[in-house]
């Protein structure tokens, strides 16, 4: 399949955005799949109403059908088709937070189909921020599955360069625009039960959430590897995110962990194996390694959410065999910065 890349620029007139989002909008009504920017990560859209699309998304990404699909609307009044009820926290949250990185889980209508569902009786939705993600959406028909536009395993795309590496040839278009600003996916919160649960940590924290809906859980799964329980938010089972090489975390005291990493690194440099290091500046300074991904200054967790999945990808691209990374806070925002690394890394960590 010849796959359309399409850069929406600053420079295009609306008139001609709006040609570009229509023709965008007609594949999907087609049952086509076309990949777009949100302000979390980019998305691969397909009509959610549709069960065809729905497998097509799956076998795009090579994404098990069991793991469901967020629908993304661009009118709050469009909600109410696609699910059976809107319960008063949904409501406040919706009015809080939409459009924006959130995602709520609520029982589903009978118009959605199970394959857009993973077979599951709820639906995820969430109202995107990003005006190309809301002015394609529209001209979609109002209601698009999309996924993260990765293939499945590799990291979310923040940049229309990793969606053509990932997806070229396996989907009709790319839709290429600026304003991919947060980089990790939305927070997701089921409202299905009576205190609402978080089962994806985002760039809306759980702080955040609980000023507007008072208590709220967080799933257990999130942290603990060890645990047998399934984790709510099926995707969270997978190991996502992962690079090719071996990424640890170290966690501890400052000196200690410069330590540790510059003896780990002396090691591998010994036996000519390639080394990476994700860490704040003020660790950097004191660190050398073939690659060095620099986390900003400490408490700007949201330089590192937008720069992770890059980070990830280019470790890959530079065939780095062993990486370090610096825990970070894993409070407010690096609630979400943590999970998704504790991912990458397969969840190993040497406390130091
Ligand atoms: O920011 C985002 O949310 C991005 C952009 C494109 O909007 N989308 C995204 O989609 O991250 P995806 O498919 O990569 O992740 C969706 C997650 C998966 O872990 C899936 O298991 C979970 O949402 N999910 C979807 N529907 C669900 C449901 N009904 N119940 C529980 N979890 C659900
Ligand atoms: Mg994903």
């Amino acid at each position: 399949m010849k796959t359309q890349i399409v850069s929406i620029g600053k420079e295009d007139t609306f008139a001609l955005t709006e040609q570009k989002l229509l023709q965008a909008g007609e594949i999907i009504k087609q049952g086509g799949l076309v990949a777009f920017p949100t302000e979390t990560v980019y998305g691969l859209g397909g009509d959610a109403l549709n069960p065809e699309s729905s497998k097509k998304i799956y076998a795009a990404k090579g994404r098990p059908s069991d793991n469901p699909l967020i629908i993304h609307i661009a009118e709050l009044a469009d909600l109410d088709k696609i699910v059976e009820e809107i319960p008063k926290k949904a409501q406040l949250l919706a009015q809080a937070f939409w459009p924006g990185p959130l995602t709520i889980i609520l029982k589903k209508a009978k118009v959605v189909p199970s394959q857009t569902t993973g077979g599951l009786d709820t639906v995820a939705v969430r109202m995107p921020s990003h005006p190309i993600a809301s002015r394609f959406i529209k001209y979609a028909g109002g209601y698009v599955a999309a996924p993260s536009a990765n293939r499945s395993g590799k990291p979310s795309p923040t940049m229309a360069k990793y969606v053509i590496q990932d997806l070229d040839g396996r989907i009709d278009m790319i839709l290429d625009a600026e304003g991919v600003e947060i980089g990790l996916e939305s927070t997701i919160v089921d409202l299905t039960t009576d205190v609402p649960m978080i089962v994806r940590p985002g760039y809306i924290t759980q702080e955040a959430l609980a000023c507007v809906v008072g208590e709220i859980d967080i799933d257990i799964t999130i942290y603990d590897d060890h645990s047998t329980q399934a984790p709510k938010a099926p995707g969270m089972k997978y190991r996502h995110y992962a690079p090719k090489g071996e990424l640890v975390l170290v966690e501890g005291e400052r000196e200690r962990v410069i330590c540790y990493i510059n003896e780990q690194i002396r090691f591998h440099r010994e036996r000519k194996e390639r080394t990476g290091i994700l860490g704040t500046e003020e660790l950097l300074a004191r660190c050398s390694a073939d690659s060095i991904k620099s986390a900003g200054k400490e408490n700007e967790l949201s330089f590192v959410a937008k720069q992770l999945y890059t980070f990830l990808r280019e470790f890959d691209d530079e065939e780095i065999d062993y990486m370090y990374a610096e825990c970070f806070s894993d409070k407010g925002l690096g609630q979400a910065v943590m999970n998704r690394l504790l991912k990458a890394a397969g969840h190993k960590v040497v406390k130091v």
